[in-house]
């Protein structure tokens, strides 16, 4: 079937025209997890296993979905994940995703392996802005991002704290996807039979990741694997007190993402974090590990009141944001949700994947009954027999 952007109605077929479109390592550095992948499945999946209860004759012709987390108001109930490497995937990579997130009032959290600066993006959107930093040994690296993010007006900072080592990525291994690519025969061979994606990767704007490249070689000049990456770049010794250390130096909205238990998301609230990101990277790093929303609802119950609980990973449907905050989630996040669209189509295509999902949970609060966030309840959650 042929595709376009037109005619892409849900996470899935803006998935499959990125695979139309890019060559066979990229796509797969997006769509691939770890080990068998069986919590990559399982972060969707885990929404088929609990329905949603409506109400009726609720008056519900205006609608209100918008939330405030990490101190920020945001227009709709989700939010753009951090994700590195974007103009890997399309040319205008974090550019895209902030216009689009700005026209949708939504924030966009920008990785530390961004590949846009952040000054720049601080000066093109005014809506919030979240910058996701990785620990790394470098401590006048580390030292240098938290003092570009102040620079760059950036409103929160998120401490990414499940990458300690590389995720097991078996198609990363079987394609060779390495940042920046490695040229080999065949990866030149897919480039070619993509070559929209590869006039725009070799006579463009050159590659590199925009806030470390003073610092590391990796990832912008010498090609290393994200699992390398991790493993040799990031600190393994990083504990509680880093984290409380990083969040004074930072003096803003602060959020531990890849939270999984109730015992880290009530060290989390100790340390002063503001938010934490119920996640586990996608799937990408521990796989075995539970979903963030068979998680959530124990989570929520512990330090829902003394802190921001983010649901990250697996959302496809408007349904899976209302179930997530019926189970005790305040906002959510997703990566992939977006970031196939950025692959598919550049800014329309991210608009279309943020339009798509603001479209779905107008009409599924209508038919809940509800007209704004703070309606949602468990009430409204049953756990299938
Ligand atoms: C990943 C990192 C870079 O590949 O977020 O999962």
């Amino acid at each position: 079937m042929f595709r376009q952007l037109k005619n892409c109605h849900n996470v899935e077929d803006l998935r499959l025209l990125a695979k139309q479109r890019l060559p066979g390592p990229i796509f797969h550095y997006i769509d691939g997890a770890a080990d068998d992948e069986i919590t990559y499945r399982r972060n969707t999946s885990a929404f088929d296993d609990c329905d949603l209860v409506p109400n009726v004759l609720a008056g519900v012709e205006d609608i209100d979905m918008s939330v405030s987390v990490m101190g920020q108001k945001l227009k709709m109930p989700i939010f753009c994940s951090p994700t590195a490497l974007q103009r890997l995937f399309h040319h205008d990579g974090e550019r895209a995703v902030a216009l689009a997130a700005e026209k949708y009032g939504t924030m966009f959290g920008v990785s530390a392996l961004g590949t846009v600066t952040l000054k720049e993006i601080g000066d093109m959107i005014s809506t919030p802005k979240l910058f996701q930093f990785y620990f790394h040994k470098d401590r006048g690296l580390n030292d240098a991002m938290v003092e570009r993010a102040k620079d760059a007006k950036f409103n929160a900072l998120a401490l990414t704290v499940d990458t300690i080592t590389g995720g097991n990525r078996e198609r990363d291994l079987y394609t060779g996807f390495t940042s920046p690519p490695k040229l080999t025969i065949k990866s030149l061979l897919s480039f070619a039979a993509h070559p929209g994606w590869a006039l725009n990767y070799f006579f463009g704007e050159a590659f590199e990741l925009a806030e470390l490249k003073d610092f590391v070689q990796q990832g912008s000049n010498v090609a290393v694997s994200i699992g390398d990456y991790f493993a040799e770049m990031l600190d393994q010794s990083m504990d509680w007190s880093d984290a409380e250390a990083l969040r004074a130096k930072w003096g803003g909205p602060f959020c531990l993402k890849g939270i999984m238990s109730v015992a880290d998301a009530k060290k989390a609230v100790d340390i002063g974090a503001d938010a934490i990101m119920i996640s586990n990277h996608g799937g990408r790093q521990l796989d075995g590990s539970r979903s963030p929303f068979d998680q959530v609802s124990e989570i929520s119950d512990a330090v829902g009141d003394k802190i921001d609980v983010i649901l990250d990973g697996g959302i496809r449907r408007g349904t899976h944001v209302l179930k997530a905050i019926a189970a005790g989630a305040k906002a959510c996040s997703g990566g992939r949700m977006y970031l196939y669209s950025l692959a598919a189509a550049g800014q329309p295509g991210v608009e279309k994947a943020l339009g798509n999902m603001k479209t779905e949970i107008e009409r599924d609060m209508k038919l809940l009954g509800v007209t704004n966030i703070g309606q949602i309840n468990r009430d409204m959650l049953r756990v299938r027999r």
